[in-house]
C-alpha cells in the first residue's frame, strides 16, 4: 500500500526533484548496508512477538530489504520517503521478498510521518526499530526524533547510520576526482542544482542527547569496497554533488576526463574505498533493550 497519493503540501520541491532524478541510478550503483550493521539491527528485532520496522528516507529500500532477509519473522515494514520515484524503486525491490511481511510505502517528509489509524478490530503496529540510513542529514533531525518518540513502541530503538561518500573519502583517487569535479562545478560541494551542501549545525550525537533518545551506543564498522571506473561514474550520477544535471552540456566531457583519471589511479582496474560505516543506536533512558 502507498499513501498518500498526492504530495504533502509542505514538501521542499527542489529536494524531491533531486532524489527523483537519482532514483534509477541509485538503485544500481549505491553500496548496500554492511553485513555487520544488518546483524546489529536484526538482533534488535529478533525475539519480538510482532517485529515492526519504520525506515525513514528509505530510498530504494536497501535497509528493509536487508532486514527482511535477516529477520525471517519480520511482520511489517513502513517505508517513508519524499520521493515517489524512490518509493517506486523500493516497492519493486521489496515486493518479491515480502512473503507474509506487510509493507506500507509512505510519501512524506520524515518529521511529518503519521501512521494510519488501525481499522476497527486491528492492533496498532508501533515500530520496534526506526532506521535512518544515509538520510538523517537531509531531514529536520530534532523534529524527526520527536516524531519517533510519538510513534515508537515503548522499548524501541532508533538507528542513525551512514558512511560518508566518495566526496569525503580521503584517498588519492577520490582527492583527484574531487578536484576534477570542482574544476567543472566550483569549489563548494554542490547539493543538487539549487544550492550547495552545508554541514549540519549540530552533530547527530548532540541531536540525540537533546532528544528523548539520549541513551546512545556507537558502532563503527570498517568496510573495504572495490570500485571500477565505470561503477564510480554510475555512482556519481546518483549523487547530489556530481549528478548529470549539474554539468548541463558539459557532462559528457566531464565523464570522459573522469574515466581517464580513474583509469590512471586504478590497479588492475580496481579502486579501493576504505570506509567506516557508523551506526548510532539510541534508546529512551531506562527502556529495556
Ligand atoms: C542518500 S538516500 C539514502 C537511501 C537509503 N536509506 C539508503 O541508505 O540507501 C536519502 C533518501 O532520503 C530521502 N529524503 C530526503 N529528505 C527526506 C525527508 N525530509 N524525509 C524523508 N525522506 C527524505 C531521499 O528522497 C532519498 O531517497
Amino acid at each position: 500500500m502507498t499513501y498518500p497519493d498526492v504530495p504533502f503540501p509542505d514538501l521542499p520541491p527542489e529536494q524531491e526533484a533531486l532524489f527523483a532524478a537519482a532514483a534509477a541510478t541509485y538503485a544500481r550503483y549505491r553500496s548496500g548496508v554492511p553485513d555487520a550493521a544488518v546483524r546489529l539491527l536484526a538482533d534488535i528485532l529478533r525475539g519480538r512477538s510482532v517485529p515492526v520496522l519504520l525506515d525513514l528516507g528509505t530510498g530504494t529500500g536497501q535497509v528493509p530489504l536487508a532486514l527482511r532477509a535477516a529477520v525471517p519473522d519480520l511482520a511489517h515494514i513502513e517505508a517513508v520517503d519524499v520521493s515517489q520515484q524512490m518509493l517506486d524503486q523500493a516497492r519493486d525491490a521489496l515486493a518479491p521478498a515480502l512473503d507474509r511481511c506487510t509493507l506500507t510505502l509512505v510519501r512524506c517528509a520524515a518529521d511529518a510521518y503519521r501512521p494510519l489509524k488501525p481499522l476497527p478490530g486491528e492492533e496498532a503496529q508501533a515500530p520496534d526499530l526506526i532506521t535512518c540510513c544515509r538520510s538523517y542529514h537531509w531531514m529536520d533531525g530534532p523534529a524527526v526524533l520527536k516524531m519517533a518518540d510519538r510513534v515508537a513502541a515503548p522499548d524501541a530503538t532508533v538507528a542513525i547510520m551512514g558512511d560518508g561518500s566518495l566526496w569525503t573519502l580521503r584517498a588519492d583517487w577520490t582527492r583527484a576526482l574531487r578536484g576534477l569535479i570542482q574544476r567543472y562545478l566550483g569549489s563548494e560541494r554542490r547539493a543538487g542544482t539549487c544550492g550547495s551542501y552545508s554541514e549540519p549545525r549540530r552533530s547527530y550525537e548532540e541531536d540525540l542527547a537533546a532528544s528523548p533518545w539520549s541513551d546512545v551506543t556507537e558502532h563503527r564498522i570498517l568496510v573495504a569496497r572495490i570500485w571500477r571506473p565505470d561503477t564510480v561514474l554510475g555512482y556519481l550520477r546518483s549523487t547530489s554533488f556530481a549528478g548529470a544535471e549539474l554539468f548541463g552540456q558539459r557532462h559528457a566531457a566531464f565523464e570522459d576526463e573522469a574515466h581517464t583519471l580513474l583509469h590512471t589511479h586504478a590497479i588492475d582496474g580496481s579502486l579501493v574505498e576504505n570506509a567506516v560505516f557508523t551506526v548510532l543506536l539510541a534508546r529512551r533512558p531506562g527502556s529495556a533493550s
